[in-house]
């Protein structure tokens, strides 16, 4: 719109111009008067030109528009009247991350083969553990972590469903708590409304927040920050997964209420997302 106005003031300008030129022979008064009616046509003009542009514009645009380069440019204005073509993407300039990219997809079957503690501790890791030394043997900082976190808040909770007990990941020491000694992954999966695959899962994850301390920092942002940090963490897993040979699916729909109280969650903690994960069936 901004540019519609500037050309349109330009083109203002360009006829009060030639009106001087063609008018100059007029007999006016004084200067003075010239002046002001030279300003009246040129203010005129760049009053009724951008209104007049502005009724073209939603013209055309309310015409519809059937092709997506059409829609491409009534979203992005007059500046970009085509679609610049990036090149091919190159998957060969990091083949391994690429190759993951294209082979993620959710997976909703799995078989009864269990998932190792191997493989449980790098999706943990990749999740919320900490940064450690190329051979992996040791934690470098206690500060940077493989995802990202509003802050450096980190404030979400993993939790890890599996062979019928419930433990809670402690990054700090790379280590997991027992929680629960033995958890229905039936009453989880009806919980999820009646999502009955996530029973067959061998392996189920949870990831959980405390709103507060992210609000805490961040106040009325601080929800918002929740769910991205979650989403971030979620995805480093998801792919930690697919890198492991793993089937995994992202798990949004559920009673929060439930999941809650399945997992014998405090009042102020609450799950978020769910991932069950298990070899291909
Ligand atoms: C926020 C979110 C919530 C989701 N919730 C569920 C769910 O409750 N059940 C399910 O089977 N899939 C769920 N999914 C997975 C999507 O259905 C899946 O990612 C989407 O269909 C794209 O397919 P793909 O992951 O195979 O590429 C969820 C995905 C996201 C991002």
């Amino acid at each position: 719109m901004l540019v519609v106005q500037r050309d349109c003031a330009l083109l203002a300008k360009l006829i009060a111009f030639a009106f001087v030129r063609r008018k100059d022979s007029m007999v006016f008064a004084n200067p003075e008067e010239k002046c002001w009616k030279l300003m009246g046509i040129a203010t005129s003009l760049c009053l009724i030109l951008p209104l007049f542009a502005t009724l073209v514009f939603c013209g055309v645009s309310c015409r519809g528009n059937s092709g997506s380069e059409e829609s491409v440019r009534n979203t992005t204005e007059i500046r970009t009247p085509q679609l610049e073509k990036l090149p091919v993407p190159s998957f060969g300039k990091a083949p391994e991350l690429n190759k993951i990219f294209q082979q993620r997809k959710s997976v909703r079957a799995f078989s009864n083969r269990e998932v190792g503690w191997d493989d449980i501790s790098l999706i943990l890791w990749a999740g919320l553990g900490f940064k450690r030394s190329d051979d992996s043997s040791i934690v470098v900082s206690e500060a940077t972590r493989p995802a990202p976190s509003a802050g450096r808040i980190y404030g979400l909770r993993i939790y890890v469903l599996s062979d019928g007990k419930l433990r809670l990941y402690v990054p700090e020491e790379h280590a997991l708590l027992l929680v629960e000694e033995q958890l229905d992954t039936e009453a989880l999966a009806t919980a999820a409304y009646h999502q009955s695959f996530m029973a067959k899962a061998p392996c189920i994850f949870i990831i959980t927040s405390v709103i507060e301390e992210y609000q805490a920092f961040y106040r009325e942002r601080g929800e918002r920050y929740v769910y991205i940090d979650t989403g971030h963490v979620a995805q480093n897993m998801l792919l930690e997964a697919e890198a492991l040979g793993l089937g995994a699916v992202p798990i949004g729909a559920f009673d929060d209420e439930e999941v809650g109280q399945i997992l014998g969650l405090s009042e102020k903690e609450q799950p978020v997302y769910i991932i069950p994960v298990g070899h291909y069936e």
